[in-house]
């Protein structure tokens, strides 16, 4: 399939999101117990994530969004913006961000600074994908959806310049080596 200029193959199937996200929701759940957690999603990317997710997870909770931006075109850069913040007041909460995906880190990083000055009682971090050779920092993930290689994916939220996220399914730029 082609997405602007470039190549990209299936490479996670929307059975296999569901059934995955399914499992984060009930761990996550398990692990929260009767804590009512704020969910906090990272638009754009974990629009298709936070939706899945919030359907299985089986217990009360609320939900809000922030907005930060690092990438652009396949390049993440080392600038995160904040640019839509959060109406709720998180402080003495549980906070769980719900992130599409961790790569060199740098938007995870801002995420910490901007939630320890408010004081949340504990703060936690679901992401869906995880590319561990990109990961840069030493920061604490606490539920990872999938660990994949250091390629570029898009779809189920995930774009490439704009374009992709609507793709119920995960795709991977095409490479030499695949
Ligand atoms: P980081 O700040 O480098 O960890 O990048 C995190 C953000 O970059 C994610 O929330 C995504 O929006 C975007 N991103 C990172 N890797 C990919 C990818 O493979 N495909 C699409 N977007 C990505
Ligand atoms: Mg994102």
């Amino acid at each position: 399939m082609r997405i602007h200029d470039k190549i990209f193959q299936p490479y996670i199937s929307a059975d296999l999101l569901q059934k995955r996200v399914g499992e984060l929701a009930q761990k996550v759940a398990a692990d929260l117990g009767d804590i009512r957690p704020i969910f906090v999603g990272i638009l754009n990317g974990s629009f298709m994530f936070v939706s899945d997710f919030l359907k299985q997870y089986p217990y009360a909770c609320e939900l809000s969004f922030i907005k930060l931006s690092s990438y652009s075109g396949i390049e993440s850069t080392e600038h995160v913006r904040s640019l839509i913040g959060m109406d709720e007041n998180p402080e003495g909460r549980t906070v769980i961000i719900l992130e599409d995906i961790v790569d060199t880190g740098n938007t995870l990083e801002t995420i910490y600074h901007i939630f320890e000055e408010k004081k949340v009682a504990d703060l936690k971090i679901a992401t869906l994908f995880y590319k561990p050779e990109s990961f840069k920092k030493n920061l604490k993930i606490d539920y990872v959806g999938f660990e994949i290689p250091n390629k570029f994916i898009l779809g189920y939220g995930l774009d490439y310049d704009g374009l992709g996220r609507n793709l119920p399914e995960i795709y991977q730029l095409k490479t030499d080596t695949n």
